[in-house]
């Protein structure tokens, strides 16, 4: 079984659902808990009941805690927007774009306690476009990305 954590607007997410069937779902608020250390304990043990062995972080835009980290080790994903260990944190694109890189890419990495801090899996580049936007740049990663991620994601579950 597989979990999926998301905050955004889900895109790498359906391109994971592509082949699934019906998927138990759940929210954690942040404000329904006395902290992250108690929301990550309570989101670690659902996903334990449903036996996920693989956590995959699709645009989930929250530090874990080793309150969930410690619960599912090495076995935790992220897909980041840019050639990691560059341009890690939430405006990696805007950050590419204003320091005039000539390449970007996503890469897939396992996720640690810091910002898109672990050992990277998986990466692919492109060429920046003289006239791209946050907008038009974002856009042809995430292209990459919904390539990239499923593929990793399969071969994890396949070892
Ligand atoms: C993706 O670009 C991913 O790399 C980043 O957040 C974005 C999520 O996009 N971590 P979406 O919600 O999957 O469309």
């Amino acid at each position: 079984m597989i979990g999926v954590l998301v905050s955004g607007t889900g895109t790498n997410l359906q391109a994971l659902l592509a082949r699934a069937g019906a998927i138990p779902t759940a929210a954690f608020e942040l404000a329904d808990y006395a902290d992250r250390v108690d929301r990550d304990a309570a989101m670690a043990e659902w996903l334990l009941a449903y036996d996920v062995r693989l956590v995959v972080l699709a645009g989930y835009m929250h530090l874990l805690t080793p309150a969930f980290l410690d619960r599912f080790p090495n076995a935790v994903v992220n897909v980041h927007p840019s050639l990691l260990p560059q341009f890690p944190g939430a405006h990696a694109v805007e950050e590419q774009l204003e320091a005039g890189v000539s390449e970007s890419g996503a890469t897939v990495h396992l996720v640690d306690e810091g910002v898109d801090s672990g050992p990277v899996l998986a990466q692919e580049r492109i060429a920046v476009r003289a006239d791209d936007t946050p907008e038009t740049l974002h856009q042809r990663i995430k292209e990459i990305e919904h390539r990239l991620l499923p593929r990793v994601v399969e071969e994890l579950c396949a070892r």
